[in-house]
């Protein structure tokens, strides 16, 4: 189970660029038919793009904005079959097609930034994949402390 693995890969090492580098390049090895999975941190202000896997990123996206915007903002996972149907999509990369962004938040519920993971065939992600994703990030944050 990929939860196990990722505690196993992260348990001696609080360093959270450390972290999540290893976190991302671990989801990407494991988890097929994606193109892109990484990390957003919240700098006080918008997200700043952290370690992923995939290709280049945009760099800054402002919060409410697009599907990680919103994940941030409404501190809620956002599951989206098909990107296309969203206004404010930020196409980083044209072969995103759906996505899951679960919110990351510090112990005291503040922002810390969001996991996300893009597939490009349209309804990659399910209820499922959700509750792993959810998992797997609860897996990264516990491992900062
Ligand atoms: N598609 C995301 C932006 C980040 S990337 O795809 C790597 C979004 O709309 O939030």
């Amino acid at each position: 189970m990929l939860a196990r693995e990722a505690e196993a890969l992260l348990a001696d090492e609080h360093d959270r660029v450390a972290n999540a580098a290893n976190f991302a390049a671990l989801v990407w090895q494991h988890v097929p038919s994606i193109n892109w999975c990484g990390f957003y941190f919240f700098d006080g202000h918008e997200l700043v793009v952290g370690p992923f896997q995939g290709r280049p990123a945009c760099v800054r996206i402002a919060l409410q904005r697009g599907v990680c915007g919103t994940a941030a903002a409404t501190l809620e996972t956002q599951l989206v079959a098909d990107v296309q149907t969203i206004p404010g999509h930020i196409a980083c990369d044209a072969a995103s097609r759906s996505e899951l962004v679960v919110p990351l938040q510090h112990d005291d519920g503040s922002l810390l930034g969001v996991w996300d993971v893009d597939a490009p065939v349209p309804g990659r992600f399910d209820a499922e994949d959700r509750q792993g994703m959810e998992k797997l990030a609860k897996v990264f944050l516990a491992s900062l402390r």
